[in-house]
């Protein structure tokens, strides 16, 4: 079975409470929730974590790389200025695994800062704009 390591970055456990209008009702246990029920329905094996360090972030793409687990992450605020977290989702690029990047809002369509991703370079895929279907897609990309 295929390994996906999904990683969320800084406030997206806050979802549910955090501005409903841009990233919907789903609360972050709800999205783990959705997330465990695609993968087993696509025959992935998916782990869901989320953390607001970027520290532990870069730790989990290393062990991301080490495990040979493809990787579908939502950075965050992290996009947009992390060169750490870049240089850590280039290593899983650069060993053949998959880094899809998602983002439950469409930044592109938001504040001027959010414009601009240091990620999507060095991902195989950005997915954005689908709320939390964003993730959905990028697990069917991968099945
Ligand atoms: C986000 C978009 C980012 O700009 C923002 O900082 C987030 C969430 C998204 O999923 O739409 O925290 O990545």
């Amino acid at each position: 079975m295929a390994k996906v390591l999904v990683l969320n970055g800084p406030n997206l456990g806050r979802l549910g409470s955090r501005e409903p209008d841009i990233y919907g009702s789903l609360d972050y246990a709800g999205l783990v929730a959705k997330l465990a029920g695609t993968a087993s329905d696509l025959g992935l094996d998916i782990e869901v974590r989320q953390s607001d360090s970027e520290s532990e972030l870069i730790g989990w793409l290393h062990e991301a790389v080490d495990n040979e687990s493809n990787v579908v992450i939502n950075p965050a605020a992290f996009t947009h200025y992390s060169y750490a977290l870049a240089d850590a989702a280039a290593l899983v690029s650069k060993a053949g695994l998959k880094l899809i990047e998602v983002h439950i809002s469409n930044p592109h369509a938001r504040e001027e800062f959010r414009h601009k991703s240091v990620i999507s370079s060095v991902a195989s895929g950005v997915i954005a704009g689908f709320g939390v279907e964003s993730y959905v897609l990028a697990l069917k990309s991968l099945a």
